[in-house]
């Protein structure tokens, strides 16, 4: 330290000049007990409120928006997802889409996160308890799709995670080691069954789950281990609040054979295959599309989407390591949300749901509480708008 440095004059929090520092032990930085109590009483008050600040950014250059317009126009809104969404009235939002961190990978470097907790028990019924808020907000007609991994018992980081793939960012975490309830507890090197252990609890809680979607990764990484195979796929899981709810059909190329659609054969309804000659013509009757000697011919547009859907993962060059790709979000916003609508990620990370959106002529609306990851998703929209 310089001379010149020693010599600065310091004040306390209270205003008083403090004595210049003699540069022998501790800078004296109070000038009594009183202030030093009161300087640390503060920061906690500020710590306090900072976990559960909410700030909404505006999609524009406005600076400091209401949650009125954000609801409005689409925006960033950064705090914990809970506490966010409790400040969202009833039923604004058209379709959720969204990856939570998974339980006990990774440390997102950042107080209040989730996916830290001891037990999955715990783990779970913050969860839900986050999508509990997220059913309130949605409108009734609306969707929630959910990509979830899993961990394997007692490993330190063990799961299929996609986020292995650049190995940027936080570290795996090292610290689990297992649960302290024994009443879920698997054997070391199981799967804990995460995905669905959530989605028992939220079905539980409510929420209709219409499909749970295989996400294949056709470029998963090659893993060392030789006693199981290589997971290379992770769950999506798509629910919905209500049994009526806007789903716009989607199609995919028939990859079978066309011929059959020729007009000599074709299946009813019990999937055994009859000869358009017969007369025992099943459920379909005279009447039906399948009336003898009419030939059945395949959607121009494809066959309805199945229910495995092929997507490379895409090594990220931003600061975050958890990213998703755009084309996981692309099937559902086009089918879960209307255009124009409003697709809400509680978990926004990078904003690959929001930039997605964006790109579908959607409005979006992003939580997320890592200030970096805010700032980060925020130039990845202005790159992308
Ligand atoms: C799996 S990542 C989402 C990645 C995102 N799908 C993407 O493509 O970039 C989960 C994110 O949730 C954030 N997060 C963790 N706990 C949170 C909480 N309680 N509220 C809001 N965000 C949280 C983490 O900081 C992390 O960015």
């Amino acid at each position: 330290m310089s001379k010149l440095q020693h010599d600065r004059i310091h004040n306390c929090v209270c205003g008083k000049p403090l004595p210049a520092h003699s540069g022998k032990g501790r800078k004296k930085r109070f000038c009594s007990a009183a202030c030093k109590q009161s300087q640390y009483r503060n920061r906690l008050v500020v710590k306090r409120n900072a976990k559960h600040s909410v700030r909404y950014l505006l999609n524009s250059v406005e600076q400091v928006p209401s949650l009125q317009l954000v609801l409005q126009s689409g925006g960033i809104c950064q705090g914990e997802a809970y506490n966010v969404l409790k400040t969202f009235p009833d039923n604004c939002i058209d379709m959720v889409m969204t990856s939570p961190p998974y339980w006990a990978l990774r440390d997102y470097g950042v107080e209040g996160q989730l996916g830290l907790e001891n037990t999955s028990e715990e783990y779970i019924l913050k969860l839900c308890d986050i999508f509990d808020e997220v059913k309130r907000v949605l409108k009734d007609t609306g969707s929630c799709w959910v990509n979830l991994g899993d961990t394997y018992s007692g490993s330190s980081n063990g799961s299929n995670d996609y986020r292995e793939q650049d190995g940027l960012g936080a570290t795996p975490l090292l610290r689990y080691k297992g649960q302290a309830s024994r009443k879920t507890c698997p054997p070391n090197k199981s799967l804990c069954l995460i995905p669905f252990r959530f989605a028992i609890e939220m079905v539980n809680r409510g929420w209709i789950l219409r499909n749970t979607i295989i996400w294949h990764k056709p470029n998963c990484t090659p893993k060392s281990m030789k006693d199981r195979f290589t997971d290379d796929f992770e769950y999506l899981f798509f629910f919905v609040k209500s049994k009526k709810y806007y789903f716009e059909q989607q199609f995919e190329p028939y990859t079978e054979p066309l011929n059959r659609w020729g007009g000599e054969t074709f299946r009813n309804s019990s999937h055994k295959y009859i000869d358009i000659g017969e007369k025992k013509l099943g459920k379909f009757g005279a009447t039906s599309m399948f009336r003898k000697g009419r030939p059945v011919r395949p959607n121009p547009l494809g066959r309805n989407k199945r229910c495995v859907w092929s997507i490379p993962t895409k090594p990220y060059p931003g600061a975050h390591f958890a990213v998703y790709p755009n084309k996981l979000c692309e099937t559902p916003i086009k089918a879960g949300c209307p255009p124009g609508g409003i697709v809400l990620d509680p978990f926004m990370g990078s904003g690959t749901t929001c930039v997605a959106a964006s790109q579908l002529g959607r409005r979006y609306i992003g939580i997320e509480l890592n200030e970096e990851y805010v700032n980060l998703a925020q130039q990845r929209l202005d790159q992308a708008s």
